[in-house]
């Protein structure tokens, strides 16, 4: 059987084709290279010494899509990983996250289906329960409105993933909700690799680290945590994607309708993550305190319990890891892809 990964060549779908193909997976890409570059699948290779077959189309083009299932018929699932994420710039171009993201993906279920393959993975986010009423989150916490056209994307896909499901219950379907995916593959040879100045903490740490940025800005020490910044849960991205490797073999049971987090459990401040940071790569990452950043939130953190139980999975790396793999990726590449 293979394994259609839409968006394999970003940062987490790079990782989770390195496990799946080390789990013993057929893999077939699509990526439109929006957001990514032919190179990460070049490195992957390298990594699993497997080739990857893949095909530039962009989930929206129904015809290629067409193409790649007529051609590629042994595959059974999808691991949806294909969509804009910058929250920021789906503020200024709601009608382009909505289009790419929910259109795309309406196109490529449509086109599943008429393939018979009724079997699909999807990455879904933390951001879809808001600001919590209560921490750790467990997939029963409400989800709330988001306060972000992206983060609305992720909500009103897993509604329609949802509603098809139970419309047609040969349908599996796997929402996978991501806490907050840093780190990079112990090779150095892939990694994420953000485009312009980064939204995210641990790429703009990396990137004060390599002297590409001043100063790390630091949104906000006046929330009511330990030492008032706000607190995340940090996950590996190699962690998380075994967990796709894990939701595979759940679908394959023919599992109907899941939702898991993917979470290690444990909330890090941003300046506990400064400070791992800094003993992980022996450099110092000068900070300024200053305003809260619109949108964000105290703390959030995940009760991964659900996910260990029914998938047998749980994170294994830690935060001296994710901060280690992090910076050995930056230090390698500090133009990213890029030679
Ligand atoms: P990424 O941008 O590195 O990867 C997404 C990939 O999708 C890119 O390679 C991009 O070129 C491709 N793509 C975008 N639109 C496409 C289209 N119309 N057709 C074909 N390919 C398209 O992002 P990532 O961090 O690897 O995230 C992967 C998924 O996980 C996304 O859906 C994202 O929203 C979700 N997610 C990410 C995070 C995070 O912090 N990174 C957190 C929660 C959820
Ligand atoms: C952000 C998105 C969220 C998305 C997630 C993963 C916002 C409001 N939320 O979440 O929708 O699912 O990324 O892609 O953008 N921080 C700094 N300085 C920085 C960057 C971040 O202090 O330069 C702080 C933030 O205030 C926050 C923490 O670091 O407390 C983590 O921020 P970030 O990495 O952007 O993730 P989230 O805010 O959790």
């Amino acid at each position: 059987m293979s394994v259609l990964v839409t968006g394999g060549s970003g940062f987490i779908g790079s990782h989770t084709v390195v496990e799946l193909q080390t789990a013993g997976y057929d893999v077939v890409v699509i990526d439109n290279l929006a957001n990514s570059s032919r190179e990460s699948l070049k490195r992957v290779e390298e990594i699993t010494g497997k080739t990857v077959t893949f095909y530039q189309v962009d989930i929206r083009d129904r015809e290629g899509l067409n193409a790649v299932f007529e051609k590629e018929k042994d595959i059974e699932c999808c691991i949806h990983f294909a969509g804009l994420k910058a929250v920021g710039e789906s503020c200024r171009l709601p009608w382009e996250y909505y289009e790419n993201n929910i259109g795309g993906t309406l196109v490529l279920v449509d086109v599943m289906r008429k393939h018979g393959v009724k079997n699909i993975i999807f990455s879904s986010s933390a951001t879809v329960y808001g600001d919590p009423d209560t921490v750790p989150v467990t997939e029963e916490s409400p989800v709330k409105k988001c306060t972000n056209p992206y983060g609305t994307t992720k909500a009103m896909l897993e509604t329609i993933l949802t509603d098809i499901q139970t419309a047609d219950p040969e349908w599996n379907v796997v929402l996978l909700r991501y806490f907050n995916p840093i780190g990079a593959h112990k090779s150095g040879r892939i990694g994420e690799n953000p485009n312009g100045i980064p939204n995210n903490l641990m790429p703009y740490i990396t990137q004060v680290a390599v002297g590409k940025q001043p100063f790390l800005r630091v949104f906000g020490n006046d929330y009511d945590t330990p030492d008032g910044t706000g607190v995340r849960d940090y996950i590996h991205v190699v962690d998380l994607a075994k967990g796709h490797v894990k939701a595979l073999n759940k679908i394959r049971e023919k599992n109907g309708l899941s939702v898991y987090n993917l979470g290690t459990g444990k909330g890090y401040s941003v300046l506990e993550i400064v400070k791992n940071f800094e003993e992980a790569s022996g450099v110092k990452i000068p900070y300024e305190i200053q305003g809260r950043r619109a949108g964000d939130i105290a703390i959030n953190y995940a009760d991964p319990t659900r996910a260990q139980i029914e998938l047998g999975w749980k994170a294994e790396l830690g935060i001296r890891e994710m901060c280690e793999d992090s910076w050995r990726w930056q230090k390698n590449n500090p133009n990213g892809f890029e030679q």
